[in-house]
Order: structure tokens, then C-alpha cells, then sequence
């Protein structure tokens, strides 16, 4: 399983794909591999737990894994273990390890009744996405549908193996990342989407592996809310 992790001065955010998040704290269950994908979102920091051996830079600009198999459910120290400025010291978080039958109790409580893909789904079209990549032959853009895991032939002669990181860049910095027969039209979205609302898009474009929509299952209680036409955006 993979959980996203996003360094901040002066705090590190969980986002788990169904949807969890989660601030200076980290639920796993027990026995299962966990990979963490970790970002900043401004400087260089540096994600430990001492107990489990890991130790991960955490870098602007750049996803990072690391991971690890919980075996003892407990609480466990994380540290920031790179000088980060002033409250350095005070960047750190809890661990809860939880048996599977706990851990699928507390994502089933901490829900936020949308998962990251969800969310990607509507960041992709309230930032007008869809308009290019519809997926439809005449579209401007590529079809994103089964993109994520394939090896993409550029037009700069290069291949690439699309994941996490190459969509990341791919929506920052587009002109470099042309599809061998599409024209270099994508504008760079650079400054507009925060780190979590890329990371949305990337879960989105994962789950897209057909030309099938994230099933949205809003809640009563959550339609009532003034939802956020444009979540993960930065604002002005
Ligand atoms: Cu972040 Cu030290």
C-alpha cells in the first residue's frame, strides 16, 4: 500500500488513498508493506522512524520513497532529521500501528468520504483537463486512460515509464514531456496546484485505466457542505 507524506515547515502530512488525512501522525496496520511517496513543499527535510531503520530525505521538487513492514502494533516516534529552521525540533509525529481488523476500523472512521482520486477527479475538471485529455480520438491532448505504468514514446525520441514522478513533472513542466504526436499546446501549471492537489491528479490518472469515471459516492452530510470547486489549488 502507499501513503503520501508531504513535509512542511513545520509539520508532515499523511494523505492516504482512500481519502485519510492525517497531520503529524501515521496509521499502518501490521504485516503488510507500506511505501511512503514523500515531498516538500518548501525546504529540505529528512522523514525518520528510528525504531523501524528508515530514514528518507524529503526534498522540494521531487517525490521520494521509502518503506517499511509494521509488526507490532504500538506507537513509534517520527523525527525530522535535517535542520529545517526554527521549530526543527518541534517536526515530529506519532506512528500508531494498528492489527488489520484496527486499521480497517480507523479508516473507516477517518474518512473523508472522498478519496484522493475523487478529489483528482474533480481538480482535473475544474482546472479544464478534460478539455484536452477527453480521451476521445480528436482530442488535443493523449488519452490518459492506462497511461500510468506505460512506457510513452516522446517526441523528443526519449521513452518513458510513467509514474508517479514523470506525472508530476509532466503537469509542471508539460513542454518537456511532449507524446510523440500531439503538438507542445499544454500550458505549465507551475505555482497553481499545491502538492496535494497534484498528488490528486496523480491518484486520478493512476485509477484511470480505462475510460471509466471514480465512482462518486458523496455523502448526505457531505453535499450539504459548500464543496470546494477547485481543491488543492493554490490560492492567491
Ligand atoms: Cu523538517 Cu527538520
Amino acid at each position: 500500500m502507499n501513503i503520501y507524506v508531504v513535509g512542511k515547515q513545520w509539520m508532515w502530512k499523511a494523505e492516504h488513498p482512500g481519502g485519510q488525512h492525517e497531520i503529524n501522525a501515521l496509521h499502518v496496520p501490521t504485516g503488510r508493506p507500506v511505501q511512503l511517496t514523500m515531498i516538500s513543499q518548501d525546504v529540505f527535510h529528512s522523514f525518520s522512524i528510528p525504531d523501524f531503520r528508515v530514514k528518507r530525505e524529503v526534498i522540494p521538487g521531487r517525490y521520494s520513497t521509502v518503506w517499511f513492514q509494521a509488526t507490532t502494533p504500538g506507537t513509534y516516534h517520527i523525527f525530522c532529521t535535517q535542520y529545517c529552521g526554527t521549530n526543527h525540533s518541534a517536526m515530529i509525529g506519532e506512528v500508531t500501528v494498528l492489527s488489520p481488523d484496527d486499521y480497517d476500523k480507523w479508516t473507516q472512521e477517518s474518512t473523508s468520504g472522498m478519496s484522493l482520486a475523487q478529489n483528482g477527479e474533480r481538480l482535473f475538471a475544474s482546472m479544464g483537463c478534460n478539455a484536452c485529455h477527453s480521451g476521445s480520438a480528436a482530442a488535443r491532448g493523449p488519452n490518459l486512460a492506462g497511461v500510468y505504468g506505460s512506457k510513452l514514446q516522446l517526441t523528443s525520441g526519449s521513452q518513458v515509464l510513467v509514474n508517479d514522478a514523470y506525472l508530476r513533472d509532466a503537469i509542471l513542466n508539460p513542454s518537456q514531456h511532449i507524446t510523440a504526436g500531439y503538438a507542445p499546446i499544454m500550458p505549465t501549471y507551475q505555482g497553481q496546484i499545491s502538492e496535494d492537489g497534484l498528488i490528486d491528479l496523480v491518484e486520478y490518472i493512476k485509477a484511470m485505466q480505462s475510460n471509466y469515471r471514480v465512482q462518486q459516492t458523496l455523502t448526505t452530510s457531505q453535499s450539504n457542505q459548500a464543496a470546494p470547486t477547485t481543491p488543492g489549488v493554490v490560492k492567491p
